[in-house]
């Protein structure tokens, strides 16, 4: 099992929840962010104000989806948001993905794959 750790732009929220449907994943976790890449929000050396504090970096706000599939869904997944998230433009997001051991349904006891 994998963990995918998506953080994409608001607007894309529904294409993205639309991709996971396809693989037919259990569940997922979403969460309101801010954050910044590369670019830190915004052109190099512009300076910005986060709650009256002055600051080089820009946070702007992103959703984050937390997903855990089936090891063989995340090439398919991986693609599918591509093609729904890329804009060719700055700012389109990432996707973090990391091993998960093992899964729990608390109702069940179910464990593994089962428990997704
Ligand atoms: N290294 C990172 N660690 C944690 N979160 C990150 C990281 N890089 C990007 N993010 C998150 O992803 C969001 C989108 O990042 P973004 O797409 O701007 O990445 P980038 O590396 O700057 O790529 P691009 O050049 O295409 O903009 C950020 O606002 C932040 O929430
Ligand atoms: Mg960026």
């Amino acid at each position: 099992m994998k963990e995918l750790i998506i953080i994409i732009r608001p607007e894309k929220l529904e294409d993205v929840k639309d991709v996971l449907d396809k693989v037919h994943c259990g569940g997922m976790t979403l969460s309101t962010a801010m954050g910044c890449g590369t670019q830190k929000g915004s052109s190099e050396g512009s300076v910005n104000e986060i709650k009256g504090l002055k600051t080089t970096i820009n946070l702007l706000p992103k959703i984050k989806v937390e997903v855990v599939v089936d090891d063989k869904d995340v090439d398919t997944v991986i693609m599918n948001i591509r093609e729904v998230c890329a804009t060719d433009h700055v700012g389109d997001g990432k996707i973090f993905i990391r091993s998960i051991d093992d899964a729990v349904r608390i109702r069940t006891g179910e464990r593994g794959l089962k428990a997704l």
